[in-house]
């Protein structure tokens, strides 16, 4: 379950670094950002529907009954959730034919996070470009880092990262729609996971994955997920210590990379997915050689399927 700490109340800076000592480099970076927070808060207001499921759910006492009443008050909402509960990565033997039905395949608590992703999502659907690349990319690395963490049987990790997968690149999101075409310029140029937020701390000063983890904690989306997706690029502040956290990092930036991969026009060499296992991520993970290559036509499909659900 996402709960805990609410992440909006810590200073920025400690957010992506979980306690560790900052260095000059993160001071500079936390200043930048705060300096430019309020721009990015503005661009859009949270659905009040999926604000207030949130909160009911983060209750103790609340009701699978109310959910449901709740999320059906919401046509277009209740029809999103029932694609997503029919997909591959909510797989069961037998359709899901009721929001009850749904509710308890996902879980209430995920549901209500998920309608949070979703809500987030429709946020850009009117993006064409780079944008629509972003946010495709974004739906593909949530479905494999799901299918990535079930198939190694982490049924917790795998609850947490379908959503961190969503949210994971919303801060381009947000820099793109503040209508700055030299970073949309900046983005065209290049795909590969792990290049973009080094040009970005260049020109801004901090990467999208700090705006991002900042605005979903604004959101009160409640930790881990604000941290997870601020540590995305930095996977060092939380290596080497144990728990869910750092495994669904090396899990997402597994599928980051993966994602990338099944973009490219032509299958990766077997050696490519096998090297994949062996960096620090897939080590971490405890990802086995043959684990792709067995799973590459699952991940293919996984992907697709999410892309087409979150257009
Ligand atoms: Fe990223
Ligand atoms: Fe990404």
């Amino acid at each position: 379950m996402l709960t805990g700490e609410r992440s909006q109340d810590r200073p920025l800076e400690e957010l992506w670094l979980d306690g560790a000592t900052p260095s000059d480099g993160d001071r500079a970076a936390a200043r930048s950002l705060a300096a430019r927070m309020g721009e990015f808060e503005g661009l859009r207001p949270f659905p009040a529907v999926v604000q207030e499921l949130v909160q009911y759910i983060g209750r103790p006492d609340f009701r699978v009954e109310k959910v449901r009443q709740m999320i059906e008050a919401d046509p277009a909402l209740a029809a999103r959730i029932m694609r997503v509960a029919n997909s591959v990565a909510f797989r069961a033997y037998e359709a899901c034919t009721s929001v009850s039905n749904a509710i308890v395949r996902i879980g209430a608590t995920n549901l209500a996070h998920l309608s949070m992703a979703m809500a987030a999502m429709t946020f850009f659907k009117d993006l064409d470009g780079v944008g629509m690349k972003v946010r495709d990319h974004s739906a593909g690395t949530a479905a494999l880092a799901r299918e990535l963490a079930f198939r190694m049987g982490r049924s917790v990790v795998s609850s947490k990262v379908l959503l961190a997968g969503l949210l994971h690149d919303i801060g381009k999101l947000l820099m793109i729609q503040t209508g700055d075409r030299d970073y949309a310029v900046l983005l065209s140029r290049d795909h590969s996971p792990n290049t973009a937020h080094k040009r970005e701390m260049q020109r801004l000063g901090f990467d999208h994955a700090m705006l991002g983890g900042h605005i979903l904690a604004r959101w009160n989306l409640p930790e881990p997920l604000p941290q997870i997706v601020a540590c995305h690029h930095q996977p060092q502040s939380t290596q080497g210590k144990a728990g869910v956290v750092p495994m669904a990092i090396a899990t997402l930036r597994l599928a980051d990379t993966i994602d990338w991969l099944l973009a490219q026009p032509q299958d990766p060499d077997p050696i490519v997915l096998k090297n994949i296992a062996l960096s620090p991520d897939g080590v971490y993970a405890g990802l086995g050689q043959d684990t792709l290559i067995d799973l590459w036509e699952d991940l293919r499909t996984a992907r697709a399927e999410a892309r087409s659900l979150f257009r």
